[in-house]
């Protein structure tokens, strides 16, 4: 314990030797560091490939909007603008957000830059960090990560098929198994007075219990309680009222039609009458992808239908469905499935120059051959030859080129082939067709 205690005091040491104090990033806030990274690079890069190969275009939206967009678009009497969002006055005194995230973002650009006259369905696909002032645990952080997709203009349950049949895709060919579809219907405007009022009915029974907020929440927004993370309310919200009781004929028919839909395409799912999501813009199908052995923060993707959040933001009436995932959550899961993804940047060439004259010709020659598109390291930094050489196989070159005064006058030197230790003699001028052949 002393000596761990010791240990931890001359690491701070160690850090503070300039007289400074070590600064370290938020709570809630990850370094993603170059092995990692290529994981992330590779999430991506799928993420691009399916959506693209879905039909959807990339749409890029600001970091931070005003607030009153997550409010009226997110709901404000939902967790997330009640308590979770980074909300800060800007030098003009405007409130502005962080986005707590994307679906509410894009919204208001489909309006504000008039493609909501475009030929339906619009399909919009993002890739963006989120803020969320949560308290941090495995898979939860207060900035994240989403790849997020909307679809607007189509109200079908074949639009809600396709879109769950592209998760589903998304997360399969990533190779994360054990997950399970949950989906649920909450209801429309048509349906959701008598729900909301047997909602009320029950929950008043339990007044007593529920946390301060959900009190607040009887009378605004009966629903939100049952997304409350408060054990006690999440407790009782479990005998609550389902909404699927509660549905009006066409809700009632446009489940069935979409769990039609997913019967023929061949996807598994469970109905789960406590998917209610956190956020108010949901109306009919709502669900939730889940993998239960990443831990208590198990919903990889969560989305569903919105036909309102368009009219609710100023838009015309469009109706509109999609969802996100968290992509630290996918590669949690990812890592469960024993799926990993290695960085490599290994150079083709790594080039051990002696002497000044020879630095200056392995620069040049590993600028050429960069400009070819072969990676070639050289020194920078004025090491022995010894370590050099140690160095090269510790970046895992695959070949590796000795230059001294010698071969520079002759023009050429000895390509060894460090998998096998064989080497050739190569013109230095030609090193690249050498590398290539
Ligand atoms: P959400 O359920 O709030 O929905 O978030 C979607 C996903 O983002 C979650 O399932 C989870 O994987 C990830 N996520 C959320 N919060 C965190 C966090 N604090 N740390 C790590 N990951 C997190 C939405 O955001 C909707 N906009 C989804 C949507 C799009 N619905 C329709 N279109």
């Amino acid at each position: 314990m002393i000596i761990m205690l010791y240990y931890e005091k001359r690491k701070e040491d160690l850090f503070s030797s300039h007289g400074h104090h070590m600064i370290r990033k938020p709570r809630g806030t990850a370094d993603i560091l170059p092995e990692e990274a290529a994981t992330w690079q590779y999430i991506e890069a799928k993420a691009r490939e399916v959506a693209c190969r879905y039909g959807f275009g990339e749409i890029r939206v600001p970091t931070f909007e005003v607030t009153e967009l997550f409010s009226r678009g997110v709901g404000d009497t939902t967790d997330v603008v009640q308590k979770e969002m980074y909300t800060f006055t800007d030098r003009e005194g405007r409130s502005l957000t962080l986005r707590p995230e994307g679906t509410a973002s894009v919204a208001r650009a489909l309006i504000e830059n008039g493609r909501c006259s475009d030929p339906m369905p619009l399909k919009l696909f993002y890739i963006i960090n989120c803020f969320r002032y949560e308290k941090p645990q495995a898979g939860r952080s207060r900035e994240f990560y989403q790849f997020g997709c909307e679809m607007y203009g189509a109200s079908s349950p074949a639009a809600d098929a396709n879109i769950i049949a592209m998760a589903s895709a998304f997360i399969r060919e990533l190779g994360i198994e054990n997950v399970t579809l949950h989906i649920n219907s909450i209801g429309c405007p048509e349906c959701r007075p008598a729900y909301r009022e047997a909602l009320k009915n029950y929950f008043k029974e339990h007044e007593a219990e529920l946390c301060d907020t959900c009190r607040q929440r009887l009378e605004s927004n009966p629903l939100r309680i049952l997304d409350c993370k408060s054990p006690v309310c999440s407790e009782i919200a479990k005998d609550a009222p389902k909404s699927i009781d509660h549905l009006c004929p066409d809700c009632d028919a446009h489940m069935k039609s979409l769990t039609a839909q997913l019967d023929a395409m061949g996807i598994d799912y469970v109905i789960d009458t406590n998917i209610v999501r956190g956020l108010d813009y949901y109306t009919r199908t709502v669900f939730e992808f889940i993998c239960p052995v990443i831990g208590a923060q198990s919903t990889i993707c969560g989305g569903g239908r919105y036909d309102g959040l368009m009219k609710e933001l100023g838009g015309p009436e469009l109706p509109g469905i999609g969802f996100a995932m968290g992509l630290s959550r996918l590669i949690l899961a990812m890592n469960e499935c024993s799926k990993t993804i290695t960085a490599n940047n290994s150079p083709e060439l790594y080039i051990a120059p002696m002497g000044d004259a020879a630095v200056t010709k392995a620069s040049a020659i590993c600028e050429g051959l960069r400009r070819e598109g072969i990676k070639a390291e050289s020194d920078l930094v004025g090491r022995s030859l010894k370590a050099q050489m140690k160095y090269a196989d510790k970046i895992g070159a695959h070949y590796t080129l000795i230059l001294g005064d010698s071969e520079l006058e002759s023009g050429v030197a000895q390509l060894k082939d460090m998998t096998n230790s064989t080497q050739r003699e190569v013109r230095i001028d030609e090193i690249a067709a050498e590398l290539t052949k």
